[in-house]
């Protein structure tokens, strides 16, 4: 079951030509995206409403989307605007159509009820294709649940673990770092502080630190139901992080959108930017560590779908699970929100007008 009302990433914006199609399943659902005459970006479901074909394997004209099987036409809205042969169109003849929205280079879709739609709500990534920052993005295709995904995001203590060959550090570090968990207007916020640690392979490749030893912060926001972004950092050990001295710092934002697929698969929209560092050109600022870093948790994150598939319970708690916690109890909060109004008020029938 997934939240409905909610902005999910369906694309990476460039996925999607100027006259392109992409078809993908979200939360369960076929869904078709593409461009209208305009460069408009609109979205369908993929299933014609005649016999069933996905309309992905039509083609688009102008604003529309004809079916590729018997040819009817259908606008962005969904209605069905030319039957071929027939001068008549079924009153039924429509398919579903989904809110659609781009913004730093991301493709979001609404799938739920449109009128509480709210595009305050679509979470910012504002260095997308700033020349300031060196950036990288992609998107895995993981066989696991979206909120495993999320789990291992807000739980950073297993990147002594799970990355040691990338971003680790050592994993005792990281288990003693300073971790405080908050409550958000729409999600949960982990801030970790590492004083005084060892650099890990992938900072010392790509900064020069003057101190054989960093601080490193790392401020991880969870946006319910779907998305958790993550600004960290590094600098010389005591030269004034704490207090907000940034200069000469190593800057490093994540974003991480984890959409459905099904209930045990998700499209992993993954991305990372990192400060450009003065007199070293972008080149030189690597950031390929960053596959290897994610394709480290979607192995992970695999391994546990599948184990869980066989055993889901029992599971224990420890101190770090706080952030993953608080993630998961504002999603059931959600999909609680959503059951509750789907429920309609009860209409007496004649029978009981009868009996009263
Ligand atoms: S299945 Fe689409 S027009 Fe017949
Ligand atoms: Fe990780």
């Amino acid at each position: 079951m997934f939240v409905k009302n909610a902005w999910y990433v369906g694309a990476w914006s460039d996925e999607i030509g100027d006259s392109g199609m992409l078809a993908r399943t979200l939360l369960g659902e076929p869904v078709l995206f593409y461009r209208t005459a305009d460069g408009t970006l609109a979205a369908l479901q993929d299933r014609c409403c005649h016999r069933g074909l996905p309309l992905s394997h039509g083609r688009v004209q102008g604003d529309c989307v004809t079916c590729g099987y018997h040819g009817l036409t259908f606008n962005r809205t969904g209605a069905c605007v030319n039957v071929p042969g027939q001068e008549r169109i079924p009153p039924a003849a429509k398919v579903p159509s989904y809110l659609v929205r781009e913004s730093d280079g991301m493709v979001w879709i609404w799938m739920g009820d449109a009128s509480q739609a709210d595009d305050a709500l679509i979470v910012s990534h504002s260095f997308a294709g700033n020349a300031e920052w060196t950036f990288l993005k992609d998107r895995y295709l993981v066989n696991a649940n979206y909120q495993l995904i999320t789990d291992n995001l807000m739980d950073l203590t297993h990147v002594g673990y799970v990355h040691n060959r990338t971003i680790g550090g050592t994993p005792q570090a990281h288990s003693e770092a300073e971790s405080k968990t908050s409550v958000t207007s729409n999600g949960v916020r982990v801030e970790r502080w590492m004083m005084d640690s060892v650099p890990p392979p992938s900072y010392c490749a790509v900064h020069k630190f003057h101190t054989p030893r960093i601080d490193r912060w790392m401020e991880i926001d969870f946006f319910a139901p779907s998305i958790v972004r993550i600004h960290t950092g590094a600098m010389d050990t005591n030269t004034g992080a704490r207090e907000g001295q940034r200069n000469d710092a190593l800057l490093f934002w994540g974003f991480n959108a984890q959409t459905p697929e099904t209930e045990t698969t998700t499209h992993y929209f993954w991305s990372g930017a990192r400060s450009h560092v003065p007199g070293r050109s972008i080149g030189e600022q690597r950031l390929d560590s960053l596959r290897i870093t994610f394709a480290e948790d979607k192995e992970i994150v695999e391994a546990q779908q599948a184990s869980l598939d066989l055993q889901p319970e029992p599971l224990v708690m420890i101190a770090s699970d706080a952030g993953m916690m608080g993630a998961r109890r504002r999603v059931a909060m959600m999909l609680k929100a959503e059951a509750v109004s789907w429920i309609q008020p009860v209409v007496p029938s004649k029978l009981d007008e009868v009996k009263a």
